[in-house]
């Protein structure tokens, strides 16, 4: 699907499963390699981004079965350290698998994924976490080269709680001899998930959920299956959805928990929700009010669902401010949405919104995934027909956006 049709202002109504976590099943599935054995993982969504981890996964020798929304990884025989630099270049959160590597092998072949439309996206924290554990890293050309004859137990500290060098370190961790310590470490949802995944393989992580993890290494680990909870930026999408185009929703298969940052914004911004244990009631009648936030990581609001939320509040009453604390690129969708009439100032960091209503339909855009998401929203708020080009982005990290929102009554459609 290339093109999506979004025919906007009808509002939603219906109820919405949601897929499983992209950003929590992407590290299970390199966290798989640490084991000789079988790993069953279940709600894995069927994404791009994990059919291109399972294609990196066969490429170095697993043999993987993903039937329906379960995955079943055997990594008994890894045939290669290396993955390859088109694999790279196409999902920078590959960079992932060298903890893995290293951790099971004594080495990983990776190369620097490079920036994206989000931001330049470096990789410095990763490679200082494996260079506390004893690794060597050597430049080649483009290719890093990660080895070491046996990884130590060290203290790591992150000036930064970054999610992929968190998880990074925590699987190079595992089989390092003694004690590791990763002090500033990233608390979201996705690392609880991985420290839970990794534990149930056998390994000894403790402090789960704080900023303070501590890994005993182990010799070995065992088969296991686990279920992956529902994606909160999937949830967060569509609770972004049913503000712009007004309505009431249920959206089931998350833990409210896990968007505890964006339920009391909507609920700032005029919407009414009810929280029960795996699911959210929204609704939203007549037009969400602007209002001023920031980007932080976890537990502050996310910045997966900046773009969204900005779409949300160029269609909304008032005026509002987003300060964009992560990635230094992510305002880059407000240049489409001018195109549907938003009025939106960027300096810097900062965004600032004037609300208009009913916005208009016009060709757009994505260049990326969370921002080609907020150009669907932005749709429903539209007088007219939105055309969003480029969806290849958006099929990374949703199933089926068309399927979910027209099941709750949007007028959307995908073409080739
Ligand atoms: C993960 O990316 C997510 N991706 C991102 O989701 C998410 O936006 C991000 O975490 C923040 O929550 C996956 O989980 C696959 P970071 P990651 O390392 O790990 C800087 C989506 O839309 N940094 O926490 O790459 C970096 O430049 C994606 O699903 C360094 O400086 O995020 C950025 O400014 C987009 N050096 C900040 O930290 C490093 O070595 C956050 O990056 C690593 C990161």
């Amino acid at each position: 699907m290339s093109v999506i049709q979004v025919q906007g202002l009808r509002s939603l109504k219906g109820e919405i499963k949601i897929q499983g976590s992209k950003n929590a099943v992407l590290p299970m599935m390199a966290a798989a390699v640490l084991h000789k054995g079988t790993t069953v993982i279940h709600n894995v969504p069927r994404i791009q981004d994990v059919f291109c981890m399972l294609g990196i996964l066969e490429h170095i020798g697993c043999i993987c079965c993903f039937d329906g929304h379960s995955l079943t990884i055997d990594a008994r025989d890894l045939t290669q350290a290396e993955i390859p630099e088109e694999y790279i270049k196409s999902m920078r959160s590959s960079i992932m698998l060298s903890g893995p590597l290293l951790g099971r092998t004594g080495n990983a072949v990776t190369s620097f994924p490079g920036g994206c439309s989000i931001g330049e996206r470096p990789i410095d924290l990763h490679l200082s976490a494996f260079r506390k554990l004893g690794a060597i890293i050597e430049e080649k050309g483009d290719k890093l080269m990660v080895s070491a004859n046996r990884l130590m137990g060290n203290h790591i500290y992150f000036p930064f709680p970054s999610v992929g060098a968190t998880e990074n370190a925590l699987m190079a961790a595992v089989y390092a001899q003694g004690i590791t310590v990763i002090h500033g470490a990233a608390k979201e949802p996705e690392i609880i998930t991985l420290c839970e995944f990794l534990n149930n393989m056998g390994a000894g992580i403790h402090g789960t959920g704080t900023s303070v993890l501590i890994v005993k290494g182990v010799r070995e680990l065992c088969d296991s299956e686990f279920t992956v909870a529902g994606d909160r930026i999937v949830a967060g999408t569509y609770l972004m959805a049913v503000m712009a185009a007004e309505g009431e929703i249920v959206i089931q298969g998350i833990q409210p928990g896990h968007l505890a940052s964006a339920i009391s914004l909507a609920d700032r911004m005029g919407a009414e929700l009810k929280r029960y244990e795996s699911c959210l009631e929204v609704s939203m009648s007549g037009r969400p009010d602007c209002v001023d936030v920031i980007t932080e990581p976890y537990p502050g609001f996310p910045t997966d669902l900046q773009s969204q939320l900005m779409a949300v509040m160029a269609s909304a009453k008032g005026t509002g401010r987003i300060k964009e604390t992560i990635f230094e690129g992510r305002f880059g969708t407000a240049k489409e949405l001018h195109k549907l009439g938003a009025d939106i100032i960027i300096e810097g960091k900062r965004a600032d919104i004037h609300g208009l209503y009913p916005l208009k339909g016009n060709r757009v855009t994505a260049t990326d995934l969370r921002g080609g998401a907020a150009l669907v929203v932005a749709g429903l708020a539209c007088e007219g027909v939105t055309e969003i080009h480029e969806c290849h982005h958006i099929e990374r990290g949703y199933e089926d956006i068309c399927r979910d929102l027209s099941s709750l009554g949007a007028a959307i459609r995908g073409m080739e």
